[in-house]
C-alpha cells in the first residue's frame, strides 16, 4: 500500500477522539487552531470546549468584551494570540456578514491566519485539496522520504508543500491532512520514536537507513 493510503489507514485505527474534528463548523475549527499554535492538545482541550460554551458562534465571540475573551484564554499564554482571535471574530461578523471565508485564498486574508491555519480551516472544513504543513509534517516526510533540506531555510518549505500536496488524495484532503499531523504526534514523535511498531517503517528511508535521529535536519540558524 502507498504512504498516503497506509497514513489514513493508520490514523483511522489509532486517532485520537478531538471534538474539532468532529465538526465541519469553521468557526469551531478556526478557534482550535489558534489555540493549538503555540499548545498542547491535552492543555487547549478545556480551554476549546469553554469558548465554545461561552461563544458558540462568531457572532457571540465578536460581541463579548475583550476583557471577557482575555479572562477565559487565561492560563493559554501569548495573548496576542486571544486578541486577534477577538479581532478575527469582529471583522468576519461585521464586515463579512458572519459568513466565514470558505476557501484557502480567502481564509489567508484573516488576521492571525497563516499558511498552515488557512490550509487546516479550507480543508477540514470544506475538504478544500489544500496540504497543512507543520513541525509533524516537517518530520514524518523527511523521514519517510529521506527529505535531507535543513528546515530552518525558508526555501525547504516549498519542497515541502510541494511534497505533501503531491501526496494528498484529491478527495480526501481532511482525512489526509489530519492523519499525518496524528501520525507526527503520536506515532512518528521527535524523540524515540518506537519504530518497531510502525506501520511504515519497512518503507520508510529513515529508519532503513538509520536516520531516524538524523532527520529532519535543522540547523540553529
Ligand atoms: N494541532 C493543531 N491542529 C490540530 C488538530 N487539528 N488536531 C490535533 N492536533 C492539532
Amino acid at each position: 500500500m502507498n504512504f498516503s493510503n497506509s497514513l489514513i489507514n493508520w490514523y483511522l485505527q489509532n486517532k485520537r477522539d478531538l471534538p474539532w474534528r468532529k465538526t465541519t463548523n469553521p468557526y469551531a475549527i478556526w478557534l482550535s487552531e489558534i489555540m493549538l499554535q503555540q499548545t498542547r492538545v491535552a492543555q487547549g482541550l478545556p480551554y476549546f470546549y469553554s469558548f465554545m460554551d461561552a461563544f458558540p458562534t462568531v457572532f457571540d465571540l465578536a460581541q463579548a468584551e475583550e476583557e471577557e475573551v482575555l479572562k477565559l484564554w487565561q492560563g493559554l499564554g501569548y495573548y496576542s494570540r486571544a486578541r486577534n482571535l477577538h479581532a478575527t471574530a469582529k471583522q468576519i461578523a461585521y464586515d463579512y456578514k458572519g459568513e466565514f471565508p470558505d476557501n484557502y485564498q480567502k481564509l489567508l486574508q484573516l488576521k492571525g491566519v497563516g499558511e498552515y491555519t488557512a490550509a487546516a480551516i479550507a480543508s477540514f472544513a470544506y475538504n478544500e485539496p489544500v496540504a497543512v504543513v507543520d513541525g509533524n509534517v516537517f518530520r514524518v516526510l523527511a523521514r519517510y522520504f529521506g527529505m535531507n533540506e535543513d528546515t530552518a531555510l525558508l526555501s525547504t518549505k516549498k519542497t515541502f508543500q510541494n511534497k505533501a500536496q503531491e501526496l494528498l488524495p484529491i478527495k480526501k484532503a481532511a482525512l489526509f491532512n489530519q492523519a499525518i499531523m496524528e501520525f507526527g504526534a503520536l506515532q512518528c514523535v521527535p524523540k524515540s520514536p518506537d519504530c518497531s511498531n510502525c506501520v511504515l517503517a519497512t518503507s520508510c528511508f529513515a529508519f532503513q537507513n538509520d536516520k531516524v535521529n538524523a532527520l529532519p535536519v535543522k540547523s540553529k540558524k
